[in-house]
């Protein structure tokens, strides 16, 4: 297992997202790399029991003992540096990282976000707040993204992207549940092995999937 890709997937909720990727891992459908670390900005998240249950090393790192991010940011390399890493994907973690990070890792950080970008994101659009602005703008079609992460909120390159159809009957919860079902849980694990199989090419910020 030496050469795979050590993947440490970084959480502050559920964990939704994280299940899709340990079933994908499961099932065999992440070529080349395997889940080494789930780390959690919130000691209460449920995200961690998934990890344990699944036998994946678990770390907290709560975001309330940094009052400054820049200083969250560089416990987290720390972090990472001591387990290892070659890919960090954001599965439902709620903290805008800093450019240090972000060069640290530059094109190695992917982040899922319930969106079609550019619709509904950056800065303060995140969990149900992004369905509640999808229907309260009155679009048809809603949908999630995958993206590399830059230093500008879920201004990354987009790796890939899938539609969602939004229903007259929808609230936020049934919205979002609706994305994540059709729409996350297939593009994350989808994008985590296109990383680690070395077939996501960015060029001039735009990224080409090799075949
Ligand atoms: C997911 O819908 C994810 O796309 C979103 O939060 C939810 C986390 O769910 N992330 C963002 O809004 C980031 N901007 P999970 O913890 O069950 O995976």
């Amino acid at each position: 297992m030496s050469d795979q890709m050590r993947i440490a997937v970084l959480v502050s909720g559920g964990g939704t997202n994280l299940q899709a990727l340990i079933d994908a891992q499961a099932e065999r459908k992440i070529k080349n790399g395997f889940l080494c670390a789930v780390v959690s900005s919130k000691e209460d998240a449920f995200a961690l029991s998934r990890a344990r249950k699944a036998g994946i090393p678990e770390f907290i790192l709560a975001r309330k003992d940094y009052p400054i991010s820049r200083q969250y940011d560089e416990a987290l390399i720390r972090l990472l540096d001591k387990i290892g890493v070659d890919l960090v994907v954001l599965a439902g973690f709620m903290n805008v990282l800093g450019p240090d990070f972000c060069s640290k890792y530059k094109n190695r950080i992917i982040n899922v976000h319930p969106s079609l970008i550019p619709s509904f994101c950056g800065d303060g659009f995140y969990g149900l707040r992004v369905h509640k602005a999808a229907l309260s703008c009155g679009v048809k079609v809603t949908g999630a993204t995958v993206h590399f992460v830059n230093e500008v909120t879920d201004g990354g390159a987009i790796i890939l992207q899938k539609a969602v159809e939004v229903k007259d009957s929808d609230t936020p919860e049934s919205l979002q549940m609706r994305v994540m079902k059709e729409a996350e849980w297939e593009l994350l694990p989808k994008a985590v092995s296109l990383f680690c199989e070395g077939r996501l090419q960015i060029e001039d910020g735009h990224v080409r999937i090799l075949e």
